[in-house]
């Protein structure tokens, strides 16, 4: 099977299944195989795949066709400049979540802090701390980050992205906790979390491509999708410590956060949009 039959074929069979966004994902996975840019896939179109490389490809469109993830497929991502592994276990980091990132990054560079203690709620894939940890590291400022999570095969896949990403286990803790027992803050600057926001009945209706395939105990709190809004709300308003908070929220969460935060006495608050005008950043000072 030349370069070019495997693009048609792949193409043609996506397509048929109705994947969105067939090209992309054939041309990536085969650019993968081949090492080949996808730009150049089409210069090389005659060239033979090994019959390694056809067994791989053949998988991946059975994987893809059944609803897999091309990222679970590639068993990797790229989120803020770093690869990272992703396997069932951990949730797929999403661009939203990119923007959360540039969010404390941004504050970092105003803070003028010159060694930032950060805790994070709902590790994952280990995306936000290895990202933060990167960036830190390019700055050449001092830094210390705790980032829990209540699954420790999760946290097994983020030591491991850590450890590939070249950071320090001893500057980055991965830990295995349940947030909602914690009863305080430790000295901290930043709280950052990309919790799981999305309610049980909004759960139900996800396309299958997530439900079938991504950590449910990362998407849905199996409630009303504020559960961990309200836990950081009670961990603020008794803590006698100032941090800043930054959490992803979801679809139409605005309003019913705030009503979170007033009942707390928590008034140092606003959002942020996403590049689609949602509202998806809220942003806690003390
Ligand atoms: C939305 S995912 C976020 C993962 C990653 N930070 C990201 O942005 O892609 C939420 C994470 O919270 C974890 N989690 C769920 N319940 C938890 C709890 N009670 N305490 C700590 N972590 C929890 C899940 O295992 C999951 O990894």
């Amino acid at each position: 099977m030349t370069i070019n039959e495997a693009l048609e074929e792949g193409i043609e069979t996506l397509k048929s299944w109705n994947i969105d966004e067939a090209s992309a994902n054939v041309e990536i996975f085969l650019s993968e195989q081949t090492g080949y840019k996808r730009s150049q896939l089409k210069l090389y179109k005659s060239e033979q795949l090994t019959t390694q490389q056809v067994k791989k490809f053949e998988d991946f469109l059975k994987k893809r066709t059944m609803g897999m993830p091309l990222q679970y497929i590639l068993g990797k991502v790229e989120f803020f400049g770093c690869t990272l592994a992703v396997n069932k276990n951990v949730l797929i980091p999403r661009p939203e979540t990119e923007q959360l990132v540039e969010k404390v990054v941004e504050e970092i560079n105003i803070s003028q802090l010159k060694n930032v203690r950060i805790y994070e709620v709902g590790t994952g894939s280990g995306c936000i701390s290895i990202a933060l940890g990167k960036e830190l590291e390019s700055k050449g400022l001092k830094y210390n980050i705790i980032s829990v999570d209540i699954s420790e095969k999760v946290i097994d896949t983020a030591s491991k992205n850590l450890k590939a990403n070249g950071l320090d286990p001893k500057k980055i803790r991965f830990k295995v906790e349940d947030f909602l027992n914690i009863k305080e803050i430790d000295d901290i600057d930043y709280l950052v979390s990309n919790p799981p926001y999305i309610a049980l009945d909004d759960y139900e209706e996800l396309d299958e491509d997530v439900k079938d395939f991504e950590p449910r105990s990362s998407l849905t709190d199996e409630k009303d999708g504020l559960t961990f809004y309200r836990k950081i709300a009670e961990l603020i308003s008794c803590s006698n410590n100032r941090f800043k908070t930054f959490c992803e929220i979801g679809f139409g969460q605005k309003e019913a956060i705030e009503s979170i935060l007033n009942k707390n006495k928590i008034t140092g608050y606003k959002f942020h949009k996403d590049y689609n005008g949602i509202d998806r950043i809220l942003e806690i000072s003390l």
